[in-house]
C-alpha cells in the first residue's frame, strides 16, 4: 500500500508541475542561440576573428582579393545574427547568388567553416553553441558548392 500511495502522489505532484511550467506567465523561455552566444557584440567579435582568419588562410584568401571587405563584414554580421534568432535583418544575396561563378569546392566551403570554428574557438563560444552555429552555416553548402552539372 505504501508503495503505491507514494507512485501516486509522484505522479500528482509531477502532473502538477509539469502544468505549471508550461501554463505560467512567469515561465522564461528558452534563451535564443543570439542571447547565448552574448548578442551583437560577440557576433561582432566572432565575425572580426573570422574574417582575420579567412585574410590569412593562404588555401583561400585569394577569393577575397577584390572584394569589398566592410561590405562583407557587414553582412556577415547580419547573417550570423538573424540566423541565431537576433533582431538583424540579412539584406544580402542569397548564397547561391552571392557564390555563383566562384566555381567553390568541399575543400574551399570545409577551410571557410574550419576558419569560423577556429574564430568561435578562440573566443571561447561553448561547444553547444558552436554545433548549432556550425550546422547552421553547413546546411548552406549546397548552395555555395558547385558540385558538376546542373549546380551552380
Ligand atoms: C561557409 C559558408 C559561407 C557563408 C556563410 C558565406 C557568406 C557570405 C556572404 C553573406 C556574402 C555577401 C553576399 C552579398 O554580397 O550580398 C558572401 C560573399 C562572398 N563570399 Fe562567402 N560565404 C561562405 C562561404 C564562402 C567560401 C567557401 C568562399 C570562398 C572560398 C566565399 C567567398 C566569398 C566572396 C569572394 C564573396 C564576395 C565578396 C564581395 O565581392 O564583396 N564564401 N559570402
Amino acid at each position: 500500500m505504501r508503495p503505491f500511495l507514494a507512485f501516486g502522489t509522484c505522479l500528482l505532484v509531477l502532473g502538477c508541475a509539469g502544468n505549471r511550467s508550461a501554463a505560467s506567465p512567469l515561465a522564461t523561455p528558452p534563451a535564443s542561440l543570439y542571447d547565448r552566444l552574448g548578442g551583437l557584440p560577440a557576433i561582432t567579435a566572432v565575425v572580426d576573428e573570422f574574417m582575420k582568419n579567412l585574410a590569412a588562410d593562404e588555401r583561400i584568401n585569394a577569393h577575397f582579393a577584390g572584394a569589398d571587405l566592410p561590405d562583407l563584414r557587414q553582412k556577415l554580421i547580419d547573417l550570423v545574427c538573424q540566423t541565431a534568432g537576433g533582431p538583424c535583418v540579412y539584406a544580402g544575396r542569397s548564397m547561391k547568388a552571392a557564390h555563383q561563378g566562384m566555381n567553390l569546392k568541399d575543400a574551399d566551403f570545409d577551410a571557410v567553416a574550419g576558419d569560423l570554428q577556429a574564430a568561435l574557438n578562440k573566443l571561447n563560444v561553448p561547444a553547444r553553441e558552436q554545433g548549432e552555429l556550425l550546422s547552421a552555416v553547413g546546411s548552406l553548402r549546397p548552395q555555395i558548392v558547385h558540385n558538376g552539372a546542373g549546380a551552380i
